[in-house]
C-alpha cells in the first residue's frame, strides 16, 4: 500500500544512513511497513506484536514477498521488549504508540534495546485513529520528559513521532563514495525490484533529516 511506502522511506530519512544490522518494527500487525522498510535496506527486521494473531498473515506476506529470510514476528509487549540491550541497530513504529498503556515505559526499554550507534523513530499520522486513543503533542512531550532519557524528542511534523538517538549515531555516508544500490537505500528510495527511482536533485541537500535533525528542530 502506498502509505506505507511512504512512510518507509520517511522512517529511512530519519534514521540516516543506517541500513544493515537489526531493526524491530514495535506493533508490527501484519507487516506491511516491515515489507517496504525490507525492499529499500539490508536489515533483518523482526516484527513484534503483542497480538500472535497476526504471526501467519505476517509470515505470508514475508514469503509471497521473498523476504521470509529477512522478515520474522516475534509476539510480546512493548512494555517490556523481549531482547537484550544495545541488540538492535534501529527500532521503528507506525500507529501503536498511543495504543500503549505506558508509553514512557516502552520509549525507556526502547532506549535500553536500541544500540548506542542505534536511532528510534516511533508515532504516526493517526488520521483514522479511534478519538481515545489520540493525546495531544503537548502530552506526549511530558511523558518523553518524564522518561528523563537523553535525546528522545517529539517531532510533529507530519504527524506525531518520538526520536530517540543513541550516544554515538552513525553519521551519514558519504553518498559521492557509494554506489547507485547503496544511496538509493541512503536516501531511503527503493533498491532493486522496486521500480525506477527519480533522479535526486543536483545542488544542496535538503536539511532536516538524519538521525540528529529532529533534534535540533526545538
Ligand atoms: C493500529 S495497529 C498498527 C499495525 C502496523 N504497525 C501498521 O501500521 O499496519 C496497532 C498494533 O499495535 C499492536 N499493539 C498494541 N499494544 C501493543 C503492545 N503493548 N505491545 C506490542 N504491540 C501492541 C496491536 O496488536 C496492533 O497490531
Amino acid at each position: 500500500m502506498a502509505h506505507y511506502r511512504v512512510t518507509a522511506m520517511r522512517m529511512l530519512r530519519e534514521i540516516g544512513g543506517i541500513r544493515d544490522g537489526v531493526c524491530i518494527d514495535i506493533g508490527c500487525g501484519p507487516g506491511d511497513l516491515d515489507i517496504e522498510l525490507a525492499k529499500r535496506s539490508h536489515f533483518k527486521i523482526i516484527g513484534l506484536d503483542i497480538n500472535p494473531d497476526h504471526k501467519p498473515l505476517f509470515e505470508k506476506k514475508a514469503r509471497e514477498a521473498g523476504l521470509q529470510d529477512r522478515l520474522s514476528f516475534v509476539q510480546g509487549d512493548a512494555q517490556k521488549l523481549p531482547f537484550p540491550d544495545h541488540f538492535a541497530d534501529a527500532i521503528v513504529s507506525r500507529g501503536t504508540l498511543t495504543f500503549i498503556p505506558d508509553i514512557g515505559q516502552c520509549l525507556k526499554e526502547v532506549h535500553r534495546v536500541l544500540k548506542p550507534t542505534g536511532v528510534a523513530f516511533l508515532g504516526g499520522r493517526y488520521l483514522y485513529a479511534p478519538q481515545p486513543e489520540r493525546i495531544t503533542n503537548e502530552k506526549l512531550k511530558e511523558i518523553v520528559r518524564a522518561t528523563g532519557l537523553p535525546n528522545a524528542e517529539v517531532i510533529e511534523t507530519m504527524g506525531q513521532w518520538v526520536k530517540i538517538v543513541g550516544p554515538r549515531p552513525p553519521g551519514r555516508p558519504r553518498v559521492g563514495a557509494r554506489p547507485l544500490h547503496a544511496r538509493r537505500a541512503d536516501r531511503g528510495g527503493p533498491l532493486a525490484g522496486d521500480g525506477p527511482m527519480p533522479a535526486a536533485p543536483r545542488g544542496r541537500r535538503r536539511s532536516g533529516t538524519g538521525p540528529a535533525a529532529g533534534l535540533r528542530r526545538v
